[in-house]
């Protein structure tokens, strides 16, 4: 019998926009099942909390039974290892991407050879749409309107009227 192909859609989702989402649901079309891992990352200073990231993930995909969200830390090989995984995936935007991409697929690969890192494009309207310029747009004011889903919209508003309440 053949066995299932499950591939990780590791990253930050801090926070998920609609090019993860573009990303996400290609993956679930192509592998028996897809599971997405929030790094927790002690180091940075997160907008959103990995528990916050989580319950934004598990709604967005309720409905699609071969996506699963996860969280991880220390190496995504051995965390792909615990899982059965096969497959790594990134997605791609534009030749910038590409060189610290191409650096983690080859360090990946040398840690763990049985692990294929694919790379995937989104749809043309999210190739420059990234969590640092969503975050950044917003705390200026600006609208992030169809680049992030509604609920994110919804919440990056919450944050910053929080963030300018407890600094009036
Ligand atoms: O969304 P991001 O921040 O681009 O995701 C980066 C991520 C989570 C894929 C990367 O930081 C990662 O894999 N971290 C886990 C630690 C690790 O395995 N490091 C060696 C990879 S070369």
């Amino acid at each position: 019998m053949k066995s299932e192909i499950i591939a990780i859609y590791p990253g930050s989702f801090d926070p998920l926009t609609n090019g993860h989402l573009d990303i996400i649901h290609r993956g679930a079309r192509l592998f028996d099942r897809i599971v997405v891992a929030v790094l927790v990352n002690l180091e940075k200073a997160p907008l959103f909390t990995v528990p916050e990231r989580v319950e934004i993930l598990r709604d967005a995909f309720r409905e699609r039974t071969n996506v699963e969200v996860d969280t991880f830390d220390g190496l995504l090989v051995d965390y792909a290892r615990r899982r059965h995984a096969s497959v790594i995936v990134r997605g791609l935007r534009a030749v910038s991407d590409f060189e610290f991409e191409m650096q983690m697929a080859l360090m990946n690969r040398r840690l763990n050879g049985d692990v294929e890192t694919v790379f995937m494009m989104p749809a043309e309207p999210y190739t420059y749409v990234s969590s640092r310029l969503v975050k950044e747009v917003v705390a200026l004011g600006g609208s992030v309107h169809g680049l992030v889903p509604d609920s994110v919209e919804a919440r990056l508003r919450e944050k910053k009227l929080a963030r300018e309440t407890l600094r009036a």
